[in-house]
């Protein structure tokens, strides 16, 4: 059925065909929001195991997204079908106009997968990195620099409308419009922003939940308290501590400590996540972080 589909099927950004390499969180979302717009999507990771438990994930939230289609299953599979699972990313990228990076904070790792990328990649496939905390000049690393730029979305996908698209010196206005294009096409807000440290969302919001946690080491207040202060005081839909633990600990820990490096004049260290982190303690994803669950 075309109605699980909400776009036109209109692709203006010239993006029909886009492969995602990560089936994490957040290249999962990314698959679910594309197919559901229209998209050829080709989800890359390197096990079946980690594909199927990206499969499952965008079932799980399509189930919730569709819920109100007569026919749900349906529904569902009409957006799955336009999704191809692949451990080869020669075959994901045949005929692929945009590339999209999803991989874990390591930027060995991303400039590894666009060197691979490069070797099968069409000349005009668009370059993107989903990266929230690394430069993404250091990631391109000259590798199609014009065609090459920040896409930057927030968890959970399928809910949160913004996409911050992230201009290099070197990315080409048409590049930049192409990425803004698709996010719209994909049912987000774009906004552009350059490649700073954070670039905007994070280089506000993390010193914001780093202070939260400052806050109740020195025992100002207790964590749950802090949480619902600024969900009633502050209108923010989850508290800090909620926010932290749904964005990983883990994460959270690499994302900060990387910052700590590489802008220490800016940045400070947070050492309860670090122990959190320490103690096998990554937030919702594993069951427990400053909650559990
Ligand atoms: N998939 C599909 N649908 C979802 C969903 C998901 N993952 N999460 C929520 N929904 C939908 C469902 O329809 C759900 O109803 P259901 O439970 O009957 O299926 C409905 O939303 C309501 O959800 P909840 O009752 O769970 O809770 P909320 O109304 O509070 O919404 C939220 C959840 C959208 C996550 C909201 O709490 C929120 O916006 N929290 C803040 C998230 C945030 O700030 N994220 C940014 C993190 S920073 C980041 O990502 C950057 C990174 O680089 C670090």
């Amino acid at each position: 059925s075309a109605s699980a589909t909400r776009s036109s099927l209109a692709h203006a950004s010239g993006i029909a065909a886009v492969t995602i390499v990560g089936s994490g969180i957040m290249g999962a979302g990314i698959a679910q929001v594309s197919a559901h717009h229209g998209k050829d999507v080709r989800l890359v990771d390197l096990s079946e195991e980690n594909l199927a438990r990206g499969k499952a994930a965008i079932e799980g939230s399509l189930k919730r997204v569709l819920k109100k289609e007569a026919d749900v299953d349906a529904a569902v599979a009409d957006v799955m079908a336009r999704i191809t699972f692949t451990s080869s990313m020669e075959e994901a990228l045949k005929g692929s106009d945009l590339l999209v990076e999803a991989v874990y904070e390591d930027p060995e790792t991303k400039r590894q997968i666009f060197g691979v990328a490069q070797q099968y990649a069409d000349d005009e496939c668009i370059f993107a990195t989903n990266t929230s905390s690394l430069s993404v000049n250091s990631i391109c690393n000259g590798v199609r620099p014009e065609r090459f730029g920040g896409l930057h979305f927030f968890n959970p996908v399928p809910m949160l409308k913004l996409v911050e698209v992230i201009k290099t010196d070197e990315t080409s206005d048409a590049t930049a419009d192409a990425l803004r294009e698709f996010a719209a096409e994909v049912g987000k807000e774009p906004i552009v922003c350059k490649d700073t440290p954070g670039f905007v969302v994070n280089r506000l919001l993390v010193p914001y939940l780093q202070s939260a946690v400052d806050m109740m080491e020195r025992g100002d207040a207790s964590k749950e308290d802090i949480d619902k202060a600024m969900k009633l005081g502050a209108g923010m839909p989850m508290g800090p501590f909620e926010l932290l633990d749904v964005i990983g600990l883990d994460t959270a820990a690499l994302i900060i400590n990387s910052w700590v490096r590489t802008h220490g004049d800016t940045f400070n260290a947070t050492p309860a996540i670090d122990k959190l982190v320490s103690d096998g303690k990554f937030g919702r994803k594993n069951g427990e972080g400053f909650y559990k669950y």
